[in-house]
């Protein structure tokens, strides 16, 4: 019989060692390497693959029978709008965050609305039942129709949904849950994937949605090995601004959808609430002061309109700081250069501030002129016109790129009673809406000569 082995893996990445290191060589993080045991070939089960559908050999496509794309709305359309329409079944959904940030209450509240279509199984290992019941009638929900478990042995739990089989199973968290299979401790990396993939593999084989919480890193990324995300059909991650009571729920990766979705939610005395139209929460008593601007982003497929905020400041240290909240702070020094560079602004002197209002975290590149004009306002101490919004894409020539659906952010901002718009030429209109001035420009100059 072959014998099993002993490993060493990365609680960070995942690699697998042959030999103790205090360092791990591929992710370079320090003491994260643990022992465990590599199951012998004999032991059978890590053969499985988790998509398996039980069927063996090759098939043709035309064979397989569709199943009917259903899904099943969560009673949040925030929720369902991030999910890319409701839940599919059969899909295995990751949910991520700080701790504290509503992931639980969240989901209870989902599984309050799906309770009302069939049967659902709520299974905690980070909860007592006490607490969970407590928060369901504090949340206002019914909840003597929920079925609940704390459990955290994954064939424990696989034998409750093969009895009662649910059409929804909430695990809380995937962190806590071990497998009697695997010898390391619950929530090392070789644990969690074990688990996981013996649930995705029952959610696949019996079409069963299954919706897992994921612990997050202290730099913000899910906890455990990466092939969790791609175990999974889609990962959702919560963001928010510390303090705030705004919620941002964004798709990161969606089989049945688009990415990079937001969901919006408010956080109330009575859970999360949906918030229908964001554009008014993020402006809302938004008067133009030197170093803010506005500006439309379009995450997934809708557009918002959001404010930025620059503080440019003299430094009394050697390297000045570039802090930037919400934004690729590479991408702050980018336009730094390209401002010094093509406009002859140096800022080699000055601590540039940059943040976010509303705690969202932007990735596209349609927030560079707004960036580079906040930071004009806020260094010249010069405001920009009232209701007026940018979008534009800097170049490194210092010329100004044309971003995606210009139209449609066009018509965001009229429709929130902005009357200018500053956007690449590429981007201008061909019929300008009515009563709206359309300023469009080609170079950072130019941007910077007519935005004032
Ligand atoms: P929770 O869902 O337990 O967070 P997670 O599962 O992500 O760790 O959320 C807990 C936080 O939410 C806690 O700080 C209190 C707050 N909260 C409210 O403000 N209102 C409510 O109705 C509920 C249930 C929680
Ligand atoms: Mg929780």
């Amino acid at each position: 019989m072959a014998k099993a082995k002993t490993r060493f893996q990365c609680s960070e990445c995942g690699s697998v060692q042959s030999k103790w290191v205090g360092q791990c060589p591929d992710c370079q993080a320090w003491n994260t390497l643990s022992e465990s045991r590599q199951p012998a070939p004999s032991e059978g089960r890590g053969r499985l693959g988790y998509a398996g559908s039980g069927a063996r050999g090759v098939v043709s496509l035309a064979s397989v029978v569709d199943t009917p794309d259903e899904r099943r709305s969560t009673g949040l359309a925030e929720l369902d709008r991030v999910l890319g329409g409701g839940l599919v079944s059969g899909s295995v959904v990751l949910i991520g965050g700080d701790p504290g940030i509503g992931k639980s209450t969240l989901l209870l509240q989902a599984l309050a609305h799906i309770r009302a279509s069939g049967p659902c199984l709520y299974v905690t290992g980070e909860e007592s039942l006490q607490q969970i019941a407590m928060r369901s009638r504090r949340l206002g929900l019914d909840a003597g129709a929920l079925d609940c478990q704390t459990e955290t042995s994954v064939e424990q739990i696989l034998a409750t949904i093969a009895e009662r089989s649910p059409g929804l199973v909430v695990i809380d968290s995937i962190q806590t849950l071990f497998s009697e299979q695997v010898a390391s401790a619950p929530g090392s990396v070789t644990q969690v994937r074990e688990c996981a993939a013996a649930l995705v593999r029952y959610a696949k084989q019996h079409q069963c949605t299954m919706l897992l919480v994921g612990h997050v890193t202290k730099d913000g990324a899910l906890a455990g090995p990466r092939v969790l995300e791609h175990m999974v059909d889609a990962v959702l991650y919560f963001e928010s601004d510390s303090g705030s009571r705004y919620r941002v729920v964004r798709s990161v990766k969606n089989r049945f959808g688009t990415v990079n979705e937001l969901g919006l939610f408010a956080m109330t005395g009575t859970g999360l609430k949906p918030v229908s139209n964001p554009s008014a929460i993020f402006l809302s008593g938004v008067e133009s002061t030197s170093g803010s601007v506005v500006t439309v982003i379009r995450e997934g497929t809708r557009p918002l309109l959001l404010e930025l905020q620059a503080l440019v400041d003299t430094s009394h240290l050697a390297n000045p700081r570039r802090v930037a909240l919400g934004l690729d702070h590479n991408r702050l020094a980018m336009l730094l250069a390209v401002l010094h560079r093509h406009a002859g602004i140096s800022m080699s002197d000055q601590d540039v501030f940059i943040n976010v209002v509303g705690g969202i975290r932007l990735s596209e590149t349609s927030c560079d002129l707004p960036v580079a004009l906040a930071v004009m306002s806020s260094f010249r101490d010069r405001p920009l016109p009232q209701r007026q919004v940018c979008f534009g894409e800097v170049g490194l020539g210092g010329e100004i790129r044309p971003v995606y659906n210009g139209e449609e952010r066009l018509k965001e901002a009229q429709t929130h009673g902005f009357s200018r718009v500053l956007l690449p030429a590429a981007n201008a209109p061909r019929q300008v809406p009515e009563g709206m001035e359309v300023v469009a420009v080609k170079t950072l100059g130019e941007a910077l000569e007519r935005a004032f």
